[in-house]
């Protein structure tokens, strides 16, 4: 094999560029063309190919965002948009494809893979740190630290007018970045898709933290609860919780920008190489994870088919210590 393609899909995380660095530089450490395709699947429709060389590598690492540029795309459902873009990597002389970015990403590859006898390696890049396979996805750390920064700031104001904030955080179908931030910045109540919380439950356990907090009250909300974020918890409470002067704020996609955090571009850096290696060893339908700080190959398949746990001790602790 001598021609490799690398692209980043799906909502970009911090620290796909140190992805992508990791990529080109083990891919011309280990002898292979390297290749990028700018807009994910997108562009691998359309041929939207740039060759890649070392130099191209430079001074990438500390920036959020992709180089490469991401896209989300419906016609890579279709089997006719896949067909289109095997052919594009056929053209090209191109056996193997790098994809970096989260579930959606992989689900496209697999199919791609099976389809079209493609080699692919996955790259775990997602604020969400919802796959299997890996304890974090690149750009994880990032986002919690971005989260966490903003909410000490809304803290401050909380304090000063003693108000209740509803603080929405990302996570699609998790509560992962919603758990540790909450945690990290000493929220007094977290609400998750994964805590099965009804709203006449978190109307009670918000009057038990709000007869002991005068100071002020911080709620944690993962955007993809059942109540459907904190817009719409908001317009529940607001008839019994009138006297805390109420307030919502929605941290959408600062979450995910930002320069990466030396652990996250230490994890894409590692997982960068681990992806050509595997390429290199001959496995294809995997994804390259780092598990209790080693190194995993785990089929890409599992890594969104099965639904990664929360840790429960995490919420249990968030309770005592709020
Ligand atoms: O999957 C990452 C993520 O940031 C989710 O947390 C969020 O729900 C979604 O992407 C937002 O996607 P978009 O940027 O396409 O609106």
């Amino acid at each position: 094999m001598k021609r490799v393609a690398v692209l980043t899909s799906g909502g970009d995380s911090p620290g796909m560029n140190a992805a992508i660095r990791a990529v080109i530089r083990s891919a011309e450490h280990f002898g292979f063309q390297i290749f990028g395709v700018r807009f994910g699947y997108r562009g691998l429709i359309k041929g939207d190919f740039v060759p890649f060389t070392s130099s191209d590598a430079s001074g990438i690492i500390q920036r959020g965002g992709t180089i490469l540029k991401s896209a989300r795309s419906d016609e890579f459902m279709t089997k006719e948009g896949r067909q289109k873009a095997a052919d594009q990597l056929k053209d090209k002389k191109i056996e193997a494809l790098v994809v970096i970015g989260g579930d959606g990403t992989f689900r496209g590859a697999t199919v791609l893979a099976k389809e079209h006898g493609i080699k692919v390696v996955g790259i775990p890049g997602t604020i969400d740190n919802d796959l299997i396979g890996s304890d974090e996805t690149i750009g994880y750390d990032t986002a919690l630290n971005t989260a966490m920064e903003a909410i000490d700031k809304i803290r401050d104001t909380a304090d000063a007018h003693e108000r209740l904030f509803l603080i929405e955080v990302m996570g699609r179908h998790a509560g992962f970045v919603a758990l540790e931030t909450g945690l990290a910045s000493g929220a007094e109540l977290v609400i998750l898709p994964e805590y099965n919380r009804d709203i006449d439950e978190i109307k009670s356990s918000l009057k038990e933290i709000l007869k002991v907090h005068s100071r002020s009250t911080l709620v944690i909300v993962a955007e993809g609860e059942q109540t459907g974020g904190a817009v719409k918890l908001g317009e529940q409470l607001e008839p019994e919780f009138k006297q805390y002067d109420m307030r919502v704020a929605i941290l959408g996609h600062i979450q995910r920008g930002g320069s990466p955090t030396a652990h996250d571009r230490v994890l894409a850096s590692r997982l960068g190489y681990e992806a050509v290696k595997a390429l290199k060893d001959g496995l294809s339908g995997v994804m390259v994870g780092v598990i209790n700080n080693e190194v995993e190959i785990t089929p890409l398949e599992e890594t969104f088919e099965k639904i990664k746990k929360i840790d429960f001790d995490l919420v249990e602790l968030s309770k005592v210590l709020r």
